[in-house]
């Protein structure tokens, strides 16, 4: 398992999201009420990128068709079809700095 950096918790403000290429895959890394969760950014319904959709609270909304993810478990929680859930990583805050483990 390796560890990644992101950055730096002062730059990725609550409520926001940061898009990161790690391992061969695109990583959506949130910050949710001072805690910082990271989750798969392709969306599997039809492989948009999450980060273009909107993060509320701890829903993130697929910009394409709507899917709607718990963004610290990466799970489904709505849509009318059934499509998998997200693959979610595990963050470690080091310092002030945010890494991934992957
Ligand atoms: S691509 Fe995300 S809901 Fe369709």
């Amino acid at each position: 398992m390796g560890k990644i950096i992101v950055g730096k918790t002062g730059d990725l403000l609550p409520g926001k999201m940061q898009k990161i290429a790690a391992d061969g895959k695109e990583i959506l890394v949130a910050n949710i009420n001072g805690n910082f969760y990271a989750v798969d950014d392709t969306c599997t319904h039809a492989g948009a990128s999450l980060y273009e959709g909107e993060l509320e609270g701890d829903t993130l909304t697929c910009g394409w068709h709507g899917a709607k993810f718990d963004c610290k478990t990466g799970k489904l929680s709505a849509f009318p079809a059934k499509i998998k859930d997200l693959h979610s990583y595990k963050t470690v805050v080091e310092s002030d700095n945010i890494f991934l483990e992957i």
